[in-house]
């Protein structure tokens, strides 16, 4: 191990059998946090090229269960999102993309820190179970097209070790470290291509368009290493995504999208991301008729249906998803208010977070109690002329004692000047592979 660490420190690449040697015996606990610390450090100050990264990838991947979907038929899409606040994406997408004839086997994750999960928003529909084996996942997808489940506990546990000690020695930020951990996870769950959805802005991991777009072309190489397609879109996440930010609030705000009433920001996003599912699952011969096709799915009701029968196929309660009133809600809610008039200029994704997880909509630890109807709307958003006492939000709580933390959050949210500010466009760029010049 310690030739290992100064072959980095002096910037010199690894080959695959040193990968493999560096990942099983740290998932094998023969290398001690300590090491590996040192080695992550040095990765992040020398790089990792793409090639290591692949190997890297490689390694990580096959360091626990792989999932084989191949009893399915079709190609299998699946998407990510680098993580983002209010970004309820996959609750919109995973219907929308079934129902025009893409499988989906979608493996989700829980929220943590200042981004949701989409399991906790699945779960605030009463009596949803998330929890299936693999026979009860194939089966539902082979009978309506679409299931969604926990991830594995076996599934990357060289990611979960990895990324513990990322989190806490400040190397969580490189591009091949980040790339091989999402990469590994997309491609145990088995899928045969990938949409990844980086996020840009303030709540996001890359904080300009040039690093999104260095993380993008490292996953497109992965995948090409690979033989798997991958797409990447860099959209902005300066603000929240939509206008709700809560389990249950999201939910509803994700069947509205479904019906056509959805925000214009997040249906833009969801008919972007699901056009390319469209194109790589070979359902639709180019973007253009897949965005058609996916209007045309909301429009005739056939998306919203597709999810309701998700719910039923998990154990959901119907009546909730139809008569969304019936969704957990909070004894409690609070106006926030503009302390001046102006224009929105500023409105930081990662606050209003912090916001919701100080009313109890996320969570502050793992062992953390999620209150599902707890969050925030969003009632102005960046460009939005606002007076003086404007109701800018609406919190939701079940402690009254929590609106005065969560403001203290929005405070710093919330920016105004006396101009309009400059339009931001929601997606940056998109990022593919090209086949003719053999380059991403
Ligand atoms: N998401 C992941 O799964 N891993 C990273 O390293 C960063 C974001």
């Amino acid at each position: 191990m310690i030739e290992l660490i100064k072959k980095k420190r002096d910037g010199q690449a690894l080959n695959k059998s040193e990968y493999q040697e560096l990942i099983n015996g740290f998932v094998e606990g023969k290398i001690p946090d300590y090491q590996m610390a040192a080695f992550l450090m040095a990765a992040y100050f020398k790089g990792l090229n793409p090639e290591e990264t692949a190997n890297l990838t490689d390694t990580m991947m096959r360091s626990g269960d792989l999932i084989d979907l191949s009893e399915i038929e079709g190609i299998k899409v699946d998407k990510h999102s680098t993580g983002g606040v209010g970004d309820k994406t996959s609750l919109i997408l995973g219907p929308l993309v079934a129902a025009a004839g893409v499988p989906v086997a979608k493996m989700s994750g829980r929220g943590l820190g200042h981004t949701g999960g989409t399991l906790d928003k699945m779960e605030s529909i009463k009596g949803l179970s998330v929890d299936m084996t693999r026979e009860e996942f194939i089966t539902q997808i082979k009978k309506i097209n679409i299931a969604i489940c926990g991830q594995n506990a076996r599934l990357v546990p060289a990611d979960k070790k990895l990324y513990a000690l990322r989190d806490v020695t400040g190397t969580v930020g490189d591009v091949s470290l980040i790339s091989s951990s999402i990469m590994s996870k997309k491609l145990a769950c088995g899928a045969d291509a990938i949409v990844i959805d980086i996020k840009v802005g303030e709540g996001a991991f890359m904080k300009n368009v040039k690093d999104a777009e260095e993380l993008a072309k490292m996953m497109i190489q992965i995948g090409k290493n690979m033989n798997r397609q991958v797409i990447a879109v860099i959209s902005a996440m300066q603000q929240p995504l939509g206008r709700t930010v809560g389990n249950a609030l999201e939910v509803k705000e994700a069947i509205q999208t479904l019906k056509g009433k959805g925000p214009k920001d997040l249906t833009d996003l969801c008919l972007e991301l699901g056009s390319h599912m469209l194109v790589l699952g070979e359902v639709a011969p180019d973007f253009d008729s897949a965005k058609s096709k996916l209007e045309e799915l909301i429009q005739s009701d056939a998306a919203f249906d597709k999810f309701k029968e998700l719910v039923q196929a998990q154990g959901g309660d119907i009546n909730m998803v139809e008569n969304m009133g019936d969704l957990p809600s909070t004894k409690f809610l609070k106006d926030y208010k503009s302390p001046q008039a102006g224009y929105i200029n500023k409105l930081d994704a990662m606050q209003i977070g912090l916001a919701s997880v100080q009313l109890g909509a996320g969570r502050a630890t793992k062992e953390s109690q999620i209150d599902y109807g707890a969050g925030i709307i969003l009632h102005k958003k960046i460009g939005d002329t606002i007076q003086k006492g404007d109701i800018l939000a609406t919190l939701y709580a079940n402690e009254e004692s929590f609106f005065e933390k969560a403001e203290s959050f929005m405070d710093k949210a919330y920016q105004f000047s006396d101009k309009a500010p400059q339009e931001q466009p929601l997606i940056h760029k998109t990022v593919r592979y090209n086949p003719s010049k053999s380059k991403v």
